[in-house]
């Protein structure tokens, strides 16, 4: 029995299963649809229309804000994946068609200090 276990264990451990990669899509009801709703158009004052990000992105600080925002930033995903949503939102959602895509690294460094304030640290009045 304690051989099995060992077996199984170190079968694990020799190919750790590959990471699920979920389409932005997708990931975007499982992780921002609660609150933005199922295509991003938000609750009146209370939560963002996500179809008009356009004037954030070209904002100075824009790009900042959009990550740095509570919902954003802490999101229960990887950077990676997180970059592709934002990008994701912005191109579908927004219309932004000549985005410089947000990268994991760039959004890696930002993520780290949401805002406190993100509706006074908001780059254009809503
Ligand atoms: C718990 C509710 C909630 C979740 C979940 C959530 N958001 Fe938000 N989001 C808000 C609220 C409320 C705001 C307004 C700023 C604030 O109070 O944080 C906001 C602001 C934003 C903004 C800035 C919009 C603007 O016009 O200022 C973006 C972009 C955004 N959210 C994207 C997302 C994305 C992408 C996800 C999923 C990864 C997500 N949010 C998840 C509630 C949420």
């Amino acid at each position: 029995m304690r051989r099995a276990v060992g077996a199984i264990l170190l079968a694990l451990l020799a190919s750790p299963p590959a990471r699920a990669e979920i389409p932005a899509r997708e990931a975007f009801q499982l992780h921002c649809s609660g609150c933005h709703g199922p295509d991003g158009h938000g609750a009146a004052e209370f939560v963002p229309d996500l179809h008009e990000l356009a004037p954030l992105v070209a904002a100075p600080g824009g790009r900042e804000y959009l990550v740095r925002v509570p919902g954003v930033a802490q999101a229960p995903v990887e950077s990676e994946a997180l970059a592709r949503l934002l990008n994701f939102v912005l191109t579908e959602m927004s219309g932004v068609d000549d985005l410089d895509a947000f990268d994991a690294a760039e959004v890696e460094a930002l993520r780290r200090r949401p805002f406190l304030d993100p509706v006074g640290a908001r780059p254009v009045p809503r």
